[in-house]
């Protein structure tokens, strides 16, 4: 009798434990099964009043139902409490997310990207240095001696005697030449200083990339080809070109490279002060003196070298007409990029 009890009992149980999905059904059924005078202890009572014969059996059968029901008990409650802590919260699965804002490049960075890439392509590698430089290195070594008029061309932040904040990346041509013998061929990006009064035209800080490439038999052609490869897959395959003589100290001879005004094509404009051709960059070869300085032999080496800013670049491609909106952060202005 107390056996068929115990299995009654016990499927009884299961049945309702299952169904348990909140505070109130489980104390039900704890109160109903496990309390002192739930179902589970009366039984406990009728065992004393068993056949002798029976009781350690059936005593072993009654502390197997306890232990089955305390144990699916606990881990229903358990969930029923787990639920409850989690609807506390008002966590609404169904809500959708908040979406976070993403941050772009810079149109610095995304110009400098491009040219980096483009010229990557034409098998030049990307060396740094640093922004603030010795004299020696921003025009010593550069051909630009003591008192030389041409180092009036930039004006420039000193630090002391020896040191100043550079004035353009072309230094770093001699840095990479002085750790390594030829063939060198590698552009230097950077930030570069000049002392000059802000306006839409000029900064007292701005954005280079230089250029150089020497082994044996570098010519002029072959800086012209790379300059207008360069500036045909920036500025579109459509772009004329052209080339005058210029004057850098660290090449001889010297040029730079104009091509026709974005704004007009070529008839005159504000943009061009009416000439119709924009000046991209400086270039040359390399004149022998920088080449003395890094003990290259200028009798077996020539090279090439070209410098141009990011800044102007994005001036002519973009239209952008005033320097300052580069560094004033205003996302108006950024997230057209
Ligand atoms: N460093 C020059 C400047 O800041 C630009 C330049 C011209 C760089 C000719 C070169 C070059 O490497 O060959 O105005």
């Amino acid at each position: 009798m107390l056996d068929e009890k115990i299995k009654s009992i016990h499927s009884e149980f299961k049945k309702e434990i299952s169904g348990a999905d909140n505070q109130k059904i489980i104390d039900e059924i704890r109160i109903k099964y496990l309390s002192r005078n739930g179902l589970v202890s009366v039984l406990f009572e009728e065992l004393k009043s068993a056949p002798k014969e029976e009781k350690p059996l059936l005593g072993k059968r009654l502390n197997e139902l306890r232990n089955s029901v305390t144990l699916m008990f606990e881990e229903a409650k358990e969930k029923v409490d787990a639920s409850e802590k989690f609807s506390e919260h008002k966590i609404d699965l169904s809500l959708n997310g908040i979406a976070r804002s993403i941050g772009s490049k810079h149109v610095l960075t995304q110009t400098l990207d491009e040219i980096k890439n483009i010229f990557k392509g034409m098998g030049f590698s990307v060396a740094l240095g640093p922004e603030l430089e010795s004299d020696y290195y921003n025009f010593e070594a550069l051909n630009f001696p003591h008192d030389h008029p041409a180092r009036d061309m930039q004006d420039t932040y000193f630090i002391n005697d020896n040191f100043l904040l550079r004035t353009h990346t072309t230094p770093v041509q001699v840095r990479i030449m002085e750790k390594q013998e030829p063939p060198v061929r590698a552009i230097m990006p950077g930030r570069v200083y000049r002392n000059e009064a802000v306006s839409a035209r000029s900064y007292c800080m701005f954005h280079q990339v230089d250029g150089i490439y020497v082994d044996t038999n570098v010519n002029f052609a072959e800086l012209k080809a790379t300059l207008v490869s360069f500036a045909k897959q920036f500025y579109g395959s459509e772009l004329k070109y052209r080339f005058r003589p210029s004057f850098f100290p660290f090449t001889e001879p010297s040029a730079e490279m104009d091509i026709t005004c974005f704004l007009c094509h070529g008839s005159g404009c504000k943009i061009c002060k009416g000439s119709g051709w924009l000046e991209i960059l400086g270039c040359g070869m390399v004149d022998p003196n920088v080449f003395k300085s890094v003990n290259y032999d200028s009798e077996k080496y020539t090279g090439y070298a070209f410098g141009m800013g990011i800044e102007r670049i994005g001036l002519l491609k973009y239209g952008i007409d005033d320097i300052r909106i580069y560094f004033e952060n205003d996302l108006r202005f950024l997230k057209q990029f």
